[in-house]
């Protein structure tokens, strides 16, 4: 797959007036590369209705581990893909921190979503106490240790990893782009344990205060392949010079 993607995480921001905008503005400048938004969920079939005859992607932000039944405020991937979604985030690290998923949890519903036609942007990134104990490879690699064993190399073809330094998201802190070069190097030789295939191919997203202003430096690194946006995936012009930076 490789080629470069930037995926705009809206996180719970926006409105319908807000979602409109954003998409004519994106719609007027042509960009470089493959774009995702991933707005909340009840703007996903009108972002996807938008979006129709351009080369923007819609993605959700989460997904159910379970196919369908009794599970109260849960959505399915099936549903987001009947919906029109290519993409869905999973592993966020706010949804690790705040909603206690972890690695199985994660695991599980990227199986779901890939059984659903899903494309999946799996988040991995290490917390700043486990960087500074000198944790942040082996935190990563723990995160990826079960994807990698349990899904298949087709599976994979399908798994986007995007690394996002927990330190780094929301903080206006980046990562150095050595920073992130070294832990996407990392991430592409524990992926070498699936095949060299998978390892050569996977992109790999960078994520944690991506801007207009370093947007560049980070997609000159030659293991990473296009950005995770939060903050500045809500403002078209700041998002769409990520896209053509
Ligand atoms: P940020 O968020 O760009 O606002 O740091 C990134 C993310 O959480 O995906």
């Amino acid at each position: 797959m490789r080629g470069m993607m930037v995926a705009g995480n809206w996180k719970m921001n926006g409105s319908q007036a807000m979602l409109a905008s954003l998409l004519q503005q994106l719609a007027e400048v042509p960009v470089s590369r493959d774009v995702v938004i991933c707005p909340p969920y009840p703007y996903l079939a009108e972002a996807v209705r938008l979006v129709t005859d351009s080369c923007i992607a819609i993605g959700a932000q989460n997904s159910a581990a379970e196919s369908d039944g009794a599970f109260t405020g849960e959505v399915s991937a099936n549903m987001l893909a009947d919906s029109g979604c290519r993409y869905v985030i999973l592993g966020h690290s706010e949804r690790r921190a705040l909603y206690a998923e972890d690695d199985d949890l994660v695991l599980k519903k990227t199986a779901q979503a890939l059984n659903a036609g899903l494309d999946v942007i799996l988040c991995v990134g290490e917390t700043l106490e486990q960087r500074q104990a000198g944790m942040a490879n082996s935190t990563v690699a723990r995160q990826l240790q079960k994807p990698v064993k349990c899904l298949s190399k087709d599976e994979w073809k399908r798994v986007i990893v995007a690394y996002e330094p927990v330190w780094a998201i929301g903080t206006g802190e980046t990562a150095t782009p050595d920073q992130a070069q070294d832990m996407h190097h990392h991430i592409r030789s524990i992926l070498s344990e699936k095949s060299s295939d998978i390892a050569a191919e996977t992109r790999l997203l960078y994520g944690g205060s991506v801007k207009a202003s370093n947007a560049a430096d980070l997609f000159q690194q030659p293991d990473i392949d296009g950005a995770l946006v939060g903050g500045a995936s809500l403002d078209a012009e700041q998002f769409l010079s990520i896209c053509n930076a």
